[in-house]
């Protein structure tokens, strides 16, 4: 892969760091010699510079607006394929063919079911406790409930908990929303779609029978797989960071929901639309624009902009196309909160703040649109962008264990504390 070598003058030393290539993206200097060679560190909070690893899963170009997963665009992806689909290519690196994809479907189908002794444990958590604080909680119980599959070293075991946690994460949302209404929880239904069981166990009750609405069921389809993997984003490192010390997979991914739960990451979808009803009318907008680009002001417009694309977020573009579509076929196409969110994002898009920092709406300024549209509530929508989520997350936690240079993640600092200093009693303080 290194084929240059970029030169570093330091002290009075000259050092070849090597230039490596990737298929597509800019080129990464290899410095992991430096520390041994040189005795310095590199400098980069938030990663805004640095590569952790290397991976064939997904490629962003933010400048461009590209998302591919295993090289297929998203947009082919979420107009041709489906999400159990898009499941098996990201876990196992191609597009399946009918027989491999008849037996993936199966046995996800078949491991949808939670142990029943699950059950007693959601009926610990408070009623009103936020699904995502549940989510956290279950996911990481699975370890106590799977035993069976929570050796990393084993690949058997390593796929089979890939395939327990993307058919249980559903479930397990589903039930989380159930418990916080106090409705009973719904099984799954094994000759449902993947959306549609979703769908089913979210909505339906003993007491009514529930028609899944194919519409529906295909925009929330689209939905996951929008969701599906997103590289080395802030909730997949953390799967990562926490996989490389050995960690249980079922452990890592609560680890990577617990991540996502933040309003910077998968929780925006929530505070979006909490914004957009806070503003509630168009003409309240220009004083959240000012609000947004006043420096004194932490407020930000939730649902805009992104550490990668600096152009329109490909998977917004679809997002906005569906928003349109199941509003529509709800008859709430004249619904406040979406012509409030036209109505900021035209205005956003033409201020000067916006175009020149490069802020684009973001695929969560939409999805919250659809899921509420639904009949999700916003506390929904974040435990829906983790199970969508999960595929991405065992793809790369299994890509970075079966990888022979896998190391523990271990960072530096750059260490700007008190100098050395001897202990004074309390007394004498
Ligand atoms: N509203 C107003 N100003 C903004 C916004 C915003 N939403 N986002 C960034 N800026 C400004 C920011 O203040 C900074 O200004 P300056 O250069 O004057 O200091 C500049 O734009 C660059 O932003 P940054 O915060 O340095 O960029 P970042 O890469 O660290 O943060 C982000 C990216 C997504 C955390 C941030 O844009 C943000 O907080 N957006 C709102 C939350 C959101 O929608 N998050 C969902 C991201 S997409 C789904 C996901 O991946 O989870």
């Amino acid at each position: 892969m290194a084929d240059k070598t970029a030169k570093l003058h330091l002290n009075g030393q000259n050092y070849d760091l090597p230039i490596l290539s990737p298929t597509k993206g800019p080129n990464v200097l290899d410095i992991r010699k430096l520390y041994g060679q040189a005795d310095v560190f590199t400098y980069d909070p938030g990663f805004t510079s640095t590569a952790s690893c290397d991976s064939t899963i997904t490629f962003i170009d933010g400048d461009k607006g590209e998302l591919w997963y295993r090289g297929y665009p998203i947009e082919q992806l979420a107009a041709k394929s489906c999400y159990l689909e898009v499941c098996y290519l990201l876990l196992y690196g191609e597009l399946p063919t009918e027989a491999q994809m008849d037996d993936f479907r199966a046995r996800v189908t078949r491991h949808t079911m939670v142990h029943e002794q699950m059950h007693n444990f959601f009926r610990g958590f408070r009623r009103d406790a936020h699904p995502m604080a549940t989510m956290v909680g279950v996911v990481g119980a699975m370890s106590a409930f799977y035993h069976d599959s929570t050796d990393v070293n084993d690949e058997w075991q390593r796929e089979v908990a890939a395939i327990r946690l993307i058919a249980k994460l559903p479930t397990i949302a589903a039930m989380a929303y159930k418990y916080s209404i106090g409705q009973p929880f719904v099984y799954p239904q094994n000759d449902l779609d993947y959306a549609s069981n979703f769908l089913n166990m979210c909505f339906s009750v003993p007491a009514e029978k529930y028609e899944v609405n194919p519409a529906l069921a295909r925009a929330m389809d689209r939905i996951f797989t929008l969701h599906a993997d997103h590289e080395q984003n802030a909730s997949t490192s953390t799967v990562r960071l926490a996989g490389s010390s050995g960690a249980n997979p079922f452990a890592c991914i609560a680890a990577g929901i617990a991540c996502l739960w933040g309003p910077a990451h998968g929780g925006a979808n929530q505070a979006c639309l909490e914004m957009l009803r806070e503003i509630g009318t168009v003409d309240r907008i220009p004083e959240y624009i000012a609000k947004a680009k006043d420096k004194s002001d932490p407020f930000k417009l939730m649902g805009f902009g992104h550490r990668v694309y600096k152009n329109f977020d490909p998977r917004a573009t679809v997002m906005k196309e569906s928003a349109d579509e199941v509003l529509d076929l709800l008859g709430v196409g004249d619904n406040p909160t979406l012509q409030v969110a036209k109505e900021l994002e035209k205005i956003a898009l033409e201020d000067e703040y916006f175009i020149e920092k490069k802020l684009y709406p973001n695929v969560d300024f939409y999805s919250g649109i659809i899921l509420e549209a639904m009949g999700f509530p916003t506390s929904m929508f974040t435990p829906i962008f983790a199970l969508s989520r999960t595929v991405g997350w065992i793809a790369q936690w299994k890509e970075m264990i079966g990888d022979p240079q896998n190391k523990i993640g271990r960072p530096r600092q750059l260490y700007v504390g008190s100098d050395r200093r001897d202990y004074v009693d309390l007394k004498a303080r």
